[in-house]
């Protein structure tokens, strides 16, 4: 054997190997045989390069990536559900469809579990996996390609000798560990109707290698045991754990270094595909398939008859959640039928066909051990609970917010109560109420503090607000919560510049305010002088900060933390303005301009940007050398001088997306229609805009004609790259 066929019989099976662990839970070999076949591998790579491929099982242990992540366009959108809560908007959801599809017959849906993690776009091309892509918009998103790679339950390449040969084992044999075996055709004893005989709609070319390209769908979670560990490991090396296993899936595949993803044991359960030849007539169908192709598929989705089966089966699979081997939050509800779900169609928020069924927050009792205030970023001092810790919703809670004074009086919950405490979703979480028959005695009702708790500085309400705020700008407590906001993973993003060094370098004198962040470096002699600081760290720490300096605009505007700027705001304040410079000099009337930005948050931006402690802050951060990146570049001067708006539901674009298109052809995208708009594009639902558009005689198009305008090329350059 040439080293070239001994290479190419080690990589498969090596992957044989792979998805019998991984996706089949059935390993064949012992962990030291496996090692040997890999060792073996590695070895004539390193001696042979030119026989090392990009599906090759040893590209999955990871490597060190210089940069952003690139962005890559997904070929089908990747839309989102809407969602149902109760079984009251499932029913609506059955007549919705019902009606739309014109028929009193039940329907046949594929109801499957929501798995709780990140959802990705695999890419492969000739049945190669080229590109894993994150959501993103839905249009665009972030090549994650080398981190996807090292989840084993990833093929590398789709349907290779040894997937097809486990299907032979039978269903027996998997048991209950819930994963679909590959090439059996049995669903369990709840309707395996609606089943696609494999051996008829998948031909053999497609098994061994899909031509063309073919995007598959699904959802990366970590395994609760996999969770447990990996906290366990951090604990024990004295870092921060994770908050639950969604937030783990997700921080590990945005790792720049994917030899820390290959570490933390992610699974991808596949749900659906996106571009490319149709796997199947039908839903279920298409699952049997892509389990087939080798992918992960769960077993516990069913096809369902109408309203009732819809319902059993969201009820069972309440009840298996807490033993599932992973996180859901729900249940997804599929017309069955492709050609049915294409009659439906799709809105801009997503399918007609389909709906996410949401869970109920889950809760729990525990002990409230004491009621404590805390002061936020603009000196709203809340209460908070401090609670015996309790598991609820996927996470372990000690703490709970009681919001406010008034709250906690209406609830009447006091010191040493026995608390109901909920969480859905990422909601933080709350105390609903005390169980009044458990309290002992009669405990003290809570009292508003008078001073702050931190600095002992008056607080006061301000007029109409029930919150009250710490009165002292240069509360020691106020500054850490504005500097943990501004380095924290959605605004700057600065690592290693936690809760623990935050108060540690106040402390120090080392940080007084935003802008020192930035002067950090010219103190690293005292940062040195810090026990626990060593030489790396501090290197890190400062080359985090100058990386931060350059972070895309609306991080950076949403980590100056004004008020009502969230991060979808501080978003569509920088598509819309572009630059620092150009928001900074916009008036009131600029800001309504923009998509969503309501009366109340342009009134706080202005008053923001006006107030001189803010602009000697800019300037400041300014001169420290901080530059936030702009969006991109305007490639055209199509609709420059133009206004345009748009309105209803688009089927190409989020709104988001259009309007970016519309910014880099030049022109700009405002919220509402005036005599200035140069036109409006108009999607189904349109409601008031249109009104107001034809009593301003302002044009009025669709989607198809707002697209017609542009030519393909111009198309091909805006969302191509
Ligand atoms: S289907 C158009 N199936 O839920 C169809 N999504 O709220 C869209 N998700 O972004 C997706 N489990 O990340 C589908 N069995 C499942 C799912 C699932 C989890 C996630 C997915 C999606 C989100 C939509």
């Amino acid at each position: 054997m040439s080293p070239a066929e001994r290479a190419a019989y080690l990589r498969a099976e090596i992957e044989r190997h792979n998805h019998l662990y991984y996706v089949l839970e059935r390993p064949e070999i012992s962990d030291t045989e496996f090692d040997h076949l890999f060792r073996e591998l590695v070895e004539i790579e390193s001696a042979h390069p030119d026989l090392k491929t990009p599906d090759s099982p040893t590209q999955r242990v990871g490597t060190l990536a210089a940069g952003a992540f690139p962005s890559h366009r997904h070929a089908a959108p990747m839309l989102s559900l809407d969602n149902a809560f109760g079984d009251e908007e499932v029913r609506a959801f059955d007549e919705r469809v019902r009606k739309a599809l014109g028929t009193e017959d039940e329907i046949e849906y594929y109801a499957e579990l929501k798995f709780d993690g990140l959802s990705l776009s695999l890419t492969y091309v000739g049945g190669v996996l080229e590109t894993a892509t994150t959501r993103g918009d839905g249009v665009t998103g972030e090549v994650v390609t080398p981190n996807a790679k090292t989840i084993r339950s990833i093929p590398l390449r789709l349907g290779t000798e040894g997937h097809r040969d486990a299907g032979t084992k039978g269903l027996e044999e998997l048991g209950n560990e819930g994963l679909r075996d590959s090439g059996t055709q049995g669903l369990g004893e709840l309707g395996t109707e609606g089943q696609v005989d494999l051996g008829t709609t998948v031909p053999p070319s497609l098994r061994s290698s899909v031509p063309g390209l073919l995007e598959i769908r699904g959802e990366v979670v970590m395994f609760k045991d996999a969770f447990e560990a990996a906290n366990r490991e951090l604990a024990a090396a004295g870092q921060q754990v994770f908050v639950n296993p969604r937030n783990a899936a997700s921080g590990a595949m945005r790792q720049k270094d994917s030899r820390i993803t290959a570490k933390r044991n992610l699974t991808f359960l596949a749900y659906s595909q996106g571009a490319g030849p149709r796997l199947a007539p039908t839903q279920s169908g298409t699952l049997q398939t892509l389990a087939d192709l080798g992918f992960a598929v769960r077993q516990e989705a069913h096809c369902v008859k109408g309203i009732a089966g819809l319902l059993e089966f969201i009820h069972e699979v309440e009840a298996m959640r807490p033993n599932l081997p992973f996180g859901i939050d729900g249940v997804v509800i599929k017309v069955n039928d492709l050609d049915l779900q294409d009659a439906l169609g799709s809105t801009a928020r997503g399918p007609r066909w389909a709906i996410a069924y949401k869970f109920a927050a889950e809760q729990a009792l525990t002990k409230l051990n004491s009621i404590f205030w805390s002061v936020g970023r603009t000196g709203a001092v809340t209460p908070v609970a401090d609670l015996e810790p309790v598991f609820v919703g996927g996470v372990t809670v000690s703490r709970a917010t009681l919001h406010n004074i008034e709250d906690l009086r209406r609830k009447d919950v006091r010191e040493g109560d026995t608390v109901i405490v909920q969480r859905a979703g990422d909601v933080i979480p709350e105390v609903v109420g005390p169980v009044l028959e458990k309290r002992v005695g009669n405990p003290p009702i809570p009292e508003e503090p008078t001073e702050c708790p931190e600095c002992q500085a008056p607080i006061a309400h301000r007029p109409g607000e029930v919150i009250a705020r710490c009165t002292n700008k240069a509360c020691p407590a106020q500054v850490a919560a504005k500097l943990r906001h501004f380095a924290s993973r959605t605004a700057l993003d600065i690592e290693g510049l936690g809760d623990k060094s935050i108060l540690r370098f106040l402390e120090e004198g080392l940080l007084t305010d935003l802008p020192s962040v930035f002067e950090l470096k010219e103190k690293r002699e005292r940062l040195e002088g810090l026990e626990g600081m060593g030489e790396l760290s501090i290197s890190n720490l400062l080359s985090a900060i100058e990386t931060a300096k350059t972070r895309p605009l609306d991080r950076f505007l949403f980590a100056l933390g004004i008020r009502f700027v969230g991060e979808k705001g501080a978003k569509d304040l920088a598509r819309h303005f572009r630059s620092l410079d150009a928001l900074r000099t916009a008036d009131y009337e600029a800001l309504l301009e923009v998509q969503d930005i309501g009366p109340r948050t342009a009134g706080e931006i202005q008053e923001w940007f006006e107030e001189t402690e803010n602009q000697q802050l800019l300037d400041r951060l300014l001169e420290l050398g901080v530059a936030p990146s702009e969006p991109e570049a305007v490639v055209s001067d199509l609709f420059a001088g133009q206004t345009i708006v748009f309105t209803g539901k688009l089927e190409r674009f989020s709104r988001e997306a259009a309007e970016d298109l519309v910014i880099r052809l030049g022109g700009k995208a405002a919220g509402s229609v005036s005599k200035n708009t140069a036109f409006l594009v108009a999607g189904p639902g349109a409601g008031s805009k249109l009104a107001k558009a034809e009593e301003h005689k302002v044009p009025v198009y669709d989607e198809e004609g707002f697209l017609a305008m542009l030519s393909e090329d111009l198309l091909a350059q805006l969302v191509g790259g």
